[in-house]
């Protein structure tokens, strides 16, 4: 058997495997109905449901280019690391809540779902935990490199790999490294290459730009008034209510359930779904109208802290953004030259936090009103939805092509559909994506926007 085979036959036996053993994945009780509200939490396969039947299924429609003629000469893919665990302030959060449910006194009328979380569900979640990938999310990765794979034969290939024109940069944090891995192994697998063969590049300065953005640090990321309007919906009417019926169906008194326990059951729900793919006892505490709201204030955080809230949150992201161009220009540079393209594809693999500002600073998402704590109930209908933009191994793909007598045109791909440029038709020319971005291309500039060499003196 080839190893290609190979690979596809493992596959399947791994999937009949978990299909039939454990979790029935084309069973959609065995998905909670509050699964699509997870926010950054959230599964990719909510996000590509068709992805549940096939893990592997790509769907080639979505590269449609305006002519047979157009090549696709260079990609970029900037990724979200795979399913992890809680962090350990989230795990914290959850073993509280885990004790006021414990500590509750059972009554006759005790539901199944509440005796199962009482009697039989055991809570595993510990410290030490601390955000790492887990099994779910090293599978994320192998998969999602041999969908780009099999999206983009001509650009991820294994002549491409061999000779090193793959280029793998990723955030330092485990998590990331491990994704890394995990996107490498995908493909050596698919073509029977050693992986140790392939180099990846840890770059913070890229891929956690957030850290060393003093501005950002200052302004947003350690101001403790920079999330008012998260911290008020938290205190308001409809997060009070869903307070309010969570201690109902625990059959406790209201003031015994917080803020951070409705937190705590709504991760409960979606870790143990995430990680685990199974309908916990943990999901029947919100229905959906709480889980709306869960994912509101979870918007409004994401909002204000990484995206259109505040301007250097989207700034803070100028030096990813000129790297994206500068590797685009230098393709076009070799690619004009008659010179072989020395970088075909680079895979980027970082955070939410890391994509988040670079879509805000492309313009993707902006409803015509700001989130705010007050107006939670005209925002239904907006586009900014962090459960559909950033689930676990969230990704923008550009893929560069040439479509004949020098027409270059750039395409982008939000996990794994094809997406707009806000302003820009699909797949436009590459002159007219420049141009839309012309005044970010010519400034953007880190140093200056971060504020890092401020010279107070002046002043
Ligand atoms: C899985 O669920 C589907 C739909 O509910 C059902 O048709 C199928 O028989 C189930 N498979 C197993 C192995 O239980
Ligand atoms: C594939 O993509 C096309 C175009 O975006 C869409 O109309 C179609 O529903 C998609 N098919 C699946 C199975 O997702
Ligand atoms: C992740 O990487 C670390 C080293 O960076 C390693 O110790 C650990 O076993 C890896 N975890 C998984 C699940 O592969
Ligand atoms: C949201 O969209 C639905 C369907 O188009 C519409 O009925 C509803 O009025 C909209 N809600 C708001 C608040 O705009």
């Amino acid at each position: 058997m080839s190893t290609d085979r190979k690979f596809v036959f493992l596959t399947t036996l791994l999937l009949l495997y978990s299909c039939c053993s454990r979790v029935n994945s084309s069973d959609v009780s065995s998905i909670p109905k509050i699964a699509k509200y997870f926010g950054t939490k959230g599964r990719y396969e909510e996000v590509n449901p068709h992805l549940i039947a096939d893990i592997l299924a790509v769907n080639k429609s979505v590269i449609r280019p305006p002519s047979p003629q157009c090549r696709a000469i260079r990609l970029t893919a900037i990724i979200r690391h795979g399913t992890r665990y809680p962090t350990t302030k989230n795990v914290i959060k959850m073993l509280r809540f885990y004790e006021i449910v414990q500590k509750a006194s059972p009554t006759a009328e005790d539901k199944g779902w509440l005796r199962e979380i009482r009697e039989e569900w055991t809570m595993w979640y510990t410290e030490d935990m601390d955000g790492r990938l887990v099994q779910k999310g090293i599978e994320d990765h192998r998969h999602l490199a041999v969908r780009l794979s099999k999206l983009f034969p001509s650009l991820i290939s294994a002549e491409n790999l061999r000779r090193g024109h793959i280029r793998f940069i990723t955030s330092s944090k485990h998590r990331c490294v491990n994704s890394t891995l995990a996107f490498k192994r995908g493909l050596a697998e698919l073509w029977g290459i050693r992986e140790g063969e392939i180099d990846h590049t840890v770059n913070d300065a890229l891929m956690r730009f957030f850290d060393q953005c003093k501005k950002f640090l200052d302004d947003v990321s350690d101001n403790p008034n920079a999330l008012y309007e998260m911290d008020e919906f938290n205190v308001g009417p409809e997060m009070g209510r869903v307070q309010e019926k969570i201690a109902d169906r625990l059959g406790v008194p209201y003031s015994h359930i917080t803020a951070d326990s409705v937190e705590a059951a709504f991760y409960l729900c979606a870790y143990e779904f995430a990680i685990k793919t199974v309908n916990s006892p943990w999901c029947q505490l919100l229905d959906e109208v709480d889980a709306q709201i869960m994912e509101y204030a979870s918007d409004l955080k994401q909002y204000w802290k990484r995206a259109y809230g505040y301007e250097i949150n989207r700034k803070s992201s100028c030096i990813l953004f000129h790297d994206v161009f500068s590797r685009l220009e230098q393709t076009i540079e070799d690619y004009n030259s008659g010179k072989p393209v020395s970088e075909a594809v680079t895979i980027q693999i970082g955070h939410a936090e890391t994509l988040l500002p670079l879509l805000t600073l492309l313009g993707f998402f902006k409803d015509s009103e700001p989130l705010r704590s007050e107006n939670y109930a005209s925002q239904t209908n907006r586009t900014f939805r962090t459960s559909l933009m950033l689930p676990y191994t969230a990704n923008l793909v550009l893929v560069l092509y040439d479509c004949g007598g020098g027409e270059l045109r750039l395409q982008p791909l939000l996990n794994e559909k094809a997406v707009d440029f806000p302003g820009l038709s699909s797949m436009p020319l590459y002159a007219d994506v420049r141009e839309r971005y012309k005044e970010l291309l010519q400034g953007c500039d880190f140093e200056t926007e971060c504020q890092l060499f401020n010279k107070t003196t002046e002043n």
